[in-house]
């Protein structure tokens, strides 16, 4: 525990570090025709193949579910949130196709999937052909989703942007493998805790609002921020990168 501590005031110091970061600089997409949707991913068999192999893997590892209920989810969450604030059709399905692919380096381990992820996801795109210029943007926003590797993934990008809210929002009991409560660990019990999660972005008031209801006989609110506040530091500052704030409301209280 003494250890855990210590590693989220190195990551929270870490983030509270000042530097100024420039959106308006992020890389722009081809202008070449994009040559798929993620609808062609999702029927994939090499996607699939890895994707269900990494899911696999992390069972046996007992994380909570990392597949393709997940990833699809992420995957709509992340063009939303690009579709809301009015970024154009390209950039959105450039964050759906970041959002379905973003936790297939699991398949090679969980340490660093983020970069192993963002190699598999250009070798797959550049077999469909995918302009390199947006196979480039894909790779920075999966190869900057992640926080397994006691450090915070920052975005470089809208698309990672909209990446990092949507991954780190999907809190939900259906994630929980371990049918037996007893077993339960603290993630476990955090998720199973959560009856609904959403994400609310508001264009008008530049706000981003993960609304969750929790059930505190499961698990206390506090718990739920002990384990995820480098995941809530990370979307606090995916939010900015978005010109807008970030905030969580449980239960119909608004916490930050
Ligand atoms: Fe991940
Ligand atoms: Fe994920």
């Amino acid at each position: 525990m003494a250890d855990s501590n210590r590693n989220v005031e190195h990551l929270v110091e870490d983030l509270a570090e000042e530097r100024p970061r420039h959106p308006e600089e992020s890389a722009s997409p081809s202008k070449k025709a994009l040559p798929i949707t993620v609808e062609d991913l999702e029927a994939d068999d090499e996607v699939m193949a890895l994707a269900n192999t990494a899911n696999t893997n992390l069972g046996v590892l007992g994380f909570t579910e990392h597949g393709p209920r997940h990833f699809r989810l992420v995957s709509r969450i992340a063009r939303n949130v690009l579709r809301r604030l009015g970024y154009d059709e390209r950039l959105q399905e450039l964050a759906a196709i970041a959002g379905y692919l973003h936790d297939i380096g699991n398949v090679v381990s969980r340490y660093d999937h983020s970069l192993t992820g963002a190699l598999l996801a250009r070798e797959i795109l550049l077999r469909h052909k995918v302009p390199v210029e947006d196979i480039a943007i894909v790779m920075g926003a999966i190869g900057s989703h992640g926080d397994d590797s006691q450090r915070l993934g920052e975005a470089v990008h809208p698309v990672s942007a909209a990446l990092i809210l949507a991954d780190k929002s999907d809190v939900h009991r259906s994630r929980v493998r371990n049918i037996d409560p007893g077993l339960f660990d603290q993630h476990d019990r955090v998720n199973y805790a959560s009856e609904s999660s959403f994400l609310r972005v508001d264009p008008e008031e530049k706000t981003i609002t993960l609304e969750l209801t929790i059930d505190t006989e499961i698990s206390q609110v506090m718990h739920y921020f002990e384990i995820f506040l480098p995941r809530m530091l990370m979307c606090r500052r995916a939010a900015e990168f978005l010109g807008c704030d970030f905030h969580i409301d449980i239960n119909g209280v608004a916490l930050l």
